[in-house]
């Protein structure tokens, strides 16, 4: 797919997303002690289409849902400070949760939503990532459940975007500027 100046090269079809996320979601589901007390979190704006699809897959249903907003900053010692910017609407203390985002990068969103939870209550707090970017990794964490790792790309689609571009796309693909192209950085 072509937009503008860009090129999106697929990385992976909606036919291996939705193998792996089925697989993840039961994986999940017999990893569950007990769904009663458990609070799946949806990271906006990314995770949102990952999330109804794992959350819809994931049995028992008997389970709260919220959403929370944050975004990462780099500051001038590359220590990444996280602004949560939309807080959660429901009351997580004792509860479970089960945090799902898009990207596990430097791992800086993930460790400071982890803090955040355990600040409020939380009594446990495992993570769902649908990729990976271990070589990304400043952060000294690791995701519970992840669909794909993934080398250092930058990939839209499923959700995610570029400048607000590509969240529709039914894929996962590489973007690739025209730069890139010209020079064949990504066939
Ligand atoms: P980090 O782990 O704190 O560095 O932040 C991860 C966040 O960066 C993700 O939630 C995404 O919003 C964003 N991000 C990182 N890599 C990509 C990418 O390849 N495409 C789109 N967003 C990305
Ligand atoms: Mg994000």
């Amino acid at each position: 797919m072509t937009t503008n100046q860009l090129k999106i090269k697929p990385l992976f079809s909606e036919e291996e997303i939705r193998e792996r996320v089925t697989a993840l979601a039961k994986q999940i589901s017999g990893d569950m002690q007990d769904p009663n007390n458990l609070t799946a979190i949806c990271v906006l704006n990314g995770a949102f289409i990952f999330a109804a699809d794992l959350i819809r897959a994931i049995n028992p249903g008997g389970f709260a849902v919220d959403f929370i907003r944050a975004s990462s900053y780099l500051g001038e010692h590359s220590t990444g400070t996280v602004c949560v910017s939309c807080d959660l609407k429901q009351d997580i203390r004792g509860r479970d949760i089960l945090l799902i985002e898009d990207i596990l990068d430097t791992g800086h969103t993930l460790s400071a939503l982890i803090r955040h939870f355990q600040d409020c209550g939380a009594r446990t707090v495992k993570t769902a990532v649908l990729l990976d970017k271990p070589s990304r990794r400043v952060a000294d964490i690791t995701a519970d459940y992840r669909c794909f790792e993934i080398p250092d790309d930058f990939v839209v689609g499923y959700g995610l975007d570029y400048n607000e571009q590509f969240r529709g796309l039914p894929y996962i693909g590489i973007v690739q500027t025209k730069t890139e192209q010209k020079n064949g950085v990504i066939d």
